[in-house]
């Protein structure tokens, strides 16, 4: 019993620790920033938004509560999904999904959202948003730049904000 206990936990932590190799590892993005990263986002209602990699799920549960938009988050960290599946009881309109990011087609997205790393945004994540997604789509990114991307606007109000940069397809 204990021996299977044991290997429980060492799963559940194993996915923490491939998450983190794999796109970012979890450090939440800012409540204070949301208003920002949602006035680049220009989110309407019925709106698909996508949050890569959505951690404990505040994003994607402000994108729908605040802009009534269809939310989408995909994580692959099971104590950071099994937080967001106990969250979506209280918001039932969310879609919360147990899914690597990079196997999820965002052909319909509207919104695309993300806290990566300068690493795996430019080595992994920007060929598939190259492939994928439709003109018109905004593409969000929190603190780091897409490279050779040019940004129709990064949002850095002060020395001590983070940037985020808006990307249109
Ligand atoms: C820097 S955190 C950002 C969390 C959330 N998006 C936010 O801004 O508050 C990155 C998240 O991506 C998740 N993650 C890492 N690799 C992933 C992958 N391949 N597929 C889905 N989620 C992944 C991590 O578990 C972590 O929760």
């Amino acid at each position: 019993m204990y021996f299977v206990i044991v290997l429980i936990l060492f799963l559940i932590l194993w996915t923490v620790a491939i998450a983190g190799l794999s796109f970012a590892p979890w450090v939440p993005s800012k409540k204070h920033d949301f208003e920002r990263i949602f006035k680049l986002a220009n989110l309407k209602p019925g709106e698909i938004f996508y949050d890569l990699g959505c951690g404990t799920g505040k994003v994607v549960i402000y994108a729908h509560k605040k802009f009534k938009a269809k939310s989408i988050g995909l994580e692959i960290a099971l104590p950071f999904y099994c937080i967001c599946k106990c969250k979506q009881i209280f918001n039932p309109g969310v879609n919360f999904k147990y899914k690597n990011l990079y196997k999820e087609d965002l052909s319909r997205a509207d919104v695309i959202y993300f806290f990566g790393t300068p690493k795996t945004i430019n080595e992994k994540l920007k060929a598939k948003l190259e492939r994928e997604v439709k003109k018109g789509a905004r593409i969000i990114s929190y603190v780091f730049a897409i490279n050779n991307w040019s940004p129709a606007v990064v949002s850095k109000p002060d020395d001590s904000a983070v940037p985020i940069y808006l990307y249109l397809r």
